[in-house]
């Protein structure tokens, strides 16, 4: 039966074969079609020229296509989904929380009328409520977190009172401390009332009391308690057993080592890209080299901690590394200790891509770049077919909290009510060729004649920029209150906070607050302004990165 069915409609058949292979065709293109949409898709990036950004790094020495590093944007400063860390998750105080906490107390002050209006009791809530009150309407753009009670000021009408807070403008969880000083009156119907508060940091009665450690020389151990707040310890592997049960991501020094910092964090990203890709812990050198650019000693700088830099305690929470010493002490025990060794997969060139080492079960995988230069470059890991798979980790690298507190400091300082202006001068200023009006727009009579159309008079003004000299700006001195960033040296001064953090991170010796945290902090400083303006766009027609680029 079948055979004559067969043998006797041929056209049907073929018809069913033509229909199923049309069918099939449809199908692979349409999953083509969503693969390729899948893989193109790359989440956003903090550095606006970013994909013109392999062509700088490996022609660097042309002044002309440097990409900017008068300023820094890390993943702190873009918005990336979920922008919530559920572990440090706090609830905003708003209008309502106030409003809701008040109607608790206002029945017990209402009762006791207006005989003893004469003392303020700074632990009783209403005093707080007033507080809370003042500054949600003083500064709008603090998210306050969390208050503790507040205890008696110098006289018997002030108290102090300290607070966590968040700005809106900073899109990590990251959440820091102020103390102010009030006093308190009294307005309507015997409620507390705030007459007037004192700046940033001086509710000195309601500090914490800071439990110390005193830094002794080369005290390894002195890191472990340092600043109760900052947890950037070092993670340990552990135990054999532990160091044998993960697998790891090793990247030997490459042709980066001591080029520009931006090109650090890009091959820096590439590598935990790839390591996030691969399912693997990845091996860090925390010891980096400060370019020539950045020092004072205009010299490269070997041996300066990741953690001047960059937030390593954000960097723990969300990815897997291992510091490279501890790493290879761990390997070199147990090869010693044990028979079979570690197996290791080295990989000579960059060209050996990460979907290639996807199956790969080594427990280690050994990217050497021993190639000569730009073929040692870790950041060509990540080229080609490789970036549709590995992509770079953006929300991963944050700047050091240390350096987040400072910039904290001098716009808490400012009240979080100042304007900005960013200068971009320096080389670019010095290449006529390249961007032609950038010096002369960026005078100090441009500057005067260009700001007064946008920004007020008598405004707080901070000018970020790399032009080192100070009295530059003076003109600008007789329409603004002028603040650079050298106006705040006690905030890094051998009596500072930060000064004896980063001494005990640096084995006891003092750490020199040099050009790349500067860069930091004027980008940071910059991003929390009320009116910004940008050299390129508002103050001069030149292109950011030269003729013909915009
Ligand atoms: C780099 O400079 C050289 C000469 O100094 C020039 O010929 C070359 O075009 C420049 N490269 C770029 C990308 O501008
Ligand atoms: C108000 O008081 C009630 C009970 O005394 C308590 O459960 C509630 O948490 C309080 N609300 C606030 C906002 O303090
Ligand atoms: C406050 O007083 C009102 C009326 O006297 C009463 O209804 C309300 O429950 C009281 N609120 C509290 C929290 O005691
Ligand atoms: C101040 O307020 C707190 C909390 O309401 C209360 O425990 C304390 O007794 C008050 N002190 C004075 C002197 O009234
Ligand atoms: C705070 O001041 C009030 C009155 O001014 C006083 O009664 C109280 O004892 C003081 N509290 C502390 C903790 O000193
Ligand atoms: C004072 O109390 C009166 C009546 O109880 C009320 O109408 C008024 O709004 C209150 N004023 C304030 C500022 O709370
Ligand atoms: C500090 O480190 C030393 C070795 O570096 C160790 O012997 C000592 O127990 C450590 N002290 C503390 C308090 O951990
Ligand atoms: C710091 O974090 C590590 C984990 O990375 C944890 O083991 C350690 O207990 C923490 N130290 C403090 C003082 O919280
Ligand atoms: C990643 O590795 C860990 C252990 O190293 C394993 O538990 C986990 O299942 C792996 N995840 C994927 C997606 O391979
Ligand atoms: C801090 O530096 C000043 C000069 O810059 C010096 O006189 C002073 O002794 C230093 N203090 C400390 C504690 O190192
Ligand atoms: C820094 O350390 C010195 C010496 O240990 C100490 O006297 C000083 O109070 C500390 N400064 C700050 C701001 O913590
Ligand atoms: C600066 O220029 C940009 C782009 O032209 C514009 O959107 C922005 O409003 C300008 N800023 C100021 C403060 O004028």
């Amino acid at each position: 039966m079948k055979e004559l069915n067969s043998a006797s409609d041929p056209i049907g058949q073929n018809l069913i074969k033509l229909i199923s292979n049309v069918c099939f065709s449809v199908f692979v293109f349409t999953v083509l079609i969503f693969t390729v949409i899948a893989i193109t898709y790359q989440p956003p990036d903090p550095w606006e020229s970013s994909r013109a950004l392999t062509r700088v790094f490996t022609e660097f020495e042309n002044a002309t296509f440097q990409n900017d590093n008068s300023v820094l944007k890390t993943g702190e400063d873009v918005a990336f989904s979920p922008a919530v860390s559920p572990s440090a998750m706090s609830i905003a105080i708003t209008d309502a929380v106030i409003e809701k906490s008040a109607e608790n107390y206002t029945n017990l002050t209402l009762s006791s009328g207006c005989e003893d209006v004469s003392t303020v009791n700074c632990s009783g809530h209403m005093v707080l409520i007033a507080i809370e009150k003042f500054n949600m309407k003083a500064f709008k753009s603090i998210l306050f977190l969390e208050y503790q009670t507040p205890v008696n000021g110098s006289k018997p009408d002030e108290c102090d009172v300290a607070w966590r807070f968040r700005n809106k403008k900073e899109k990590s969880w990251r959440k820091y401390r102020d103390f102010r000083r009030f006093r308190i009156g009294f307005g309507e119907n015997c409620t507390y009332k705030v007459l007037s508060a004192k700046g940033w940091h001086s509710g000195i009665n309601a500090r914490r009391p800071r439990s110390r450690v005193s830094p002794s020389r080369n005290d390894e151990n002195a890191t472990l308690t340092l600043g109760s707040e900052i947890n950037d310890t070092i993670p340990v592997l552990g135990s054999d057993a532990a160091f044998r049960r993960r697998k790891y991501l090793y990247y030997s020094r490459g042709g980066d080592y001591c080029k520009g910092m931006n090109q650090y964090i890009w091959s820096f990203l590439c590598s935990l890209g790839e390591a996030q890709y691969l399912n693997r812990t990845l091996v860090m050198d925390l010891s980096l080299c400060l370019p020539a650019t950045y020092t004072s000693s205009k010299k490269d700088e070997e041996g300066k901690d990741f953690r001047f830099y960059f937030d390593l305690e954000h960097l723990k929470e969300v990815a897997s590394f291992a510091e490279e010493g501890e790493f290879l002490a761990d390997w070199k025990r147990w090869d010693k200790t044990h028979k079979k060794k570690i197996p290791v997969r080295k990989v000579a060139s960059y060209k050996v891509t990460p979907m290639q080492l996807k199956k790969d079960k080594s427990t280690i995988i050994w990217r050497q770049f021993d190639a000569p230069e730009p073929e040692n470059y870790w950041y060509r890991v990540c080229e080609g077919q490789a970036a549709k798979y590995v992509q770079r980790p953006w929300h991963a690298l944050w700047k050091s909290k240390r350096i987040m507190n400072i910039v904290s400091e001098i716009s808490g300082k400012l009240d979080w009510d100042f304007d900005a202006v960013h200068v971009v001068r320096g080389e670019k200023a010095q290449n006529k060729e390249m961007w032609p009006h950038l010096d002369a727009d960026t005078s100090p009579d441009a500057l005067v004649a260009k700001l007064q159309g946008i920004v007020q008079p008598w405004r707080n003004l901070y000018i970020a920029t790399n032009e080192p000299f100070y009295s530059y700006f003076d003109k600008l001195r007789s329409h603004y209150k002028v603040h650079l960033l050298d106006d705040y040296q006690e905030l890094w001064a051998n009596t500072s906070e930060w000064y004896n953090e980063t001494r005990l991170l640096n084995g006891g010796r003092p750490v020199d607050f040099d050009g790349y945290m500067r860069v930091e902090v004027d980008t940071e400083v910059l991003y929390r302004a009320k009116t910004r303006v940008e050299t390129f766009y508002n103050l001069t027609t030149d292109c950011k990165d030269g003729v013909n680029t915009c």
